[in-house]
């Protein structure tokens, strides 16, 4: 551990889905698995570089070899975040809920008996990405977003580049058809500000091998 083009490199990886609680028992997630951003944490792991892995609750276990920091909440996963800074590399592989219940029960929700459902309100969530990307004093040199897409591919994945502000985006292609989400294979699109790059369907330990790589080519050790 710890030898590589990347050794002596700290780099921050999401991942997972968030859960957002509703009340003690219940919440609204997303539907993540947290394996290719486990892949991309191993992968980086295997260049030599000192990993802060920032999982919400993954259906896969956390690498080995890396500082894992489990949270819940999106906004518990911004403040692991802050609290791993600085750091040289930032990759947000997690699927962060976008709202969170802004009236969640203090005790468990129970029937009153007349039939009517409870009214759930929402409160946007912080974007982690997006206020790691635009930091004016410390921002990683590289940070690296995701976006599940499921049309228009590139054209959406390059305006998120441009309003979130992340120096590349790994675009992916969700549609159902593809069978990606939750699935051992990803297609991506390598959004940088040179274009997009189009790889081939790849088992996702191969997409963290090749994203690890590239990572390396332009922050690797000067040597
Ligand atoms: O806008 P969208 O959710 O599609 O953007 C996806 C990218 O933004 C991913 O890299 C995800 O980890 C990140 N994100 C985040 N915080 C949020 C929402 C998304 O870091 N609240």
């Amino acid at each position: 551990l710890g030898e590589g083009p990347l050794k002596g490199r700290h780099v921050i990886v999401t991942s997972g889905p968030t859960h957002e609680p509703i009340d003690p028992v219940r919440y609204i997630a997303n539907r993540s698995s947290g394996t290719q951003g486990t892949a991309i944490a191993g992968a980086l792991r295997d260049l030599g570089a000192k990993v802060t892995f920032v999982t919400g609750p993954a259906s896969v276990p956390p690498p080995t070899g890396v500082e894992v920091v489990r949270v819940e909440t999106a906004r518990q996963m911004l403040s692991a975040v802050e609290a791993a800074l600085p750091a040289d590399i930032a990759v947000f592989a997690a699927a962060v809920a976008d709202w969170r219940v802004d009236n969640a029960a203090g005790s468990k929700m129970k029937k009153d008996g007349t039939g009517r459902a409870p009214a759930l309100e929402f409160a946007e969530n912080p974007d982690i990405l997006a206020t790691v990307s635009k930091m004016a004093t410390g921002r990683p040199a590289l940070v690296i977003g995701f976006a599940a897409e499921t049309d228009d591919v590139i054209a959406n994945a390059t305006a998120k580049r441009d309003r979130k502000g992340c120096d590349w985006i790994v675009a992916n292609d969700v549609s159902p058809a593809t069978g990606i989400m939750g699935g051992e294979e990803n297609a991506v699109t390598l959004i940088t500000a040179a274009g997009g790059e189009e790889w081939p369907r790849l088992p996702k330990d191969e997409v963290a091998r090749r994203l690890a790589a590239r990572i390396a080519s332009v922050l690797g050790a000067d040597v």
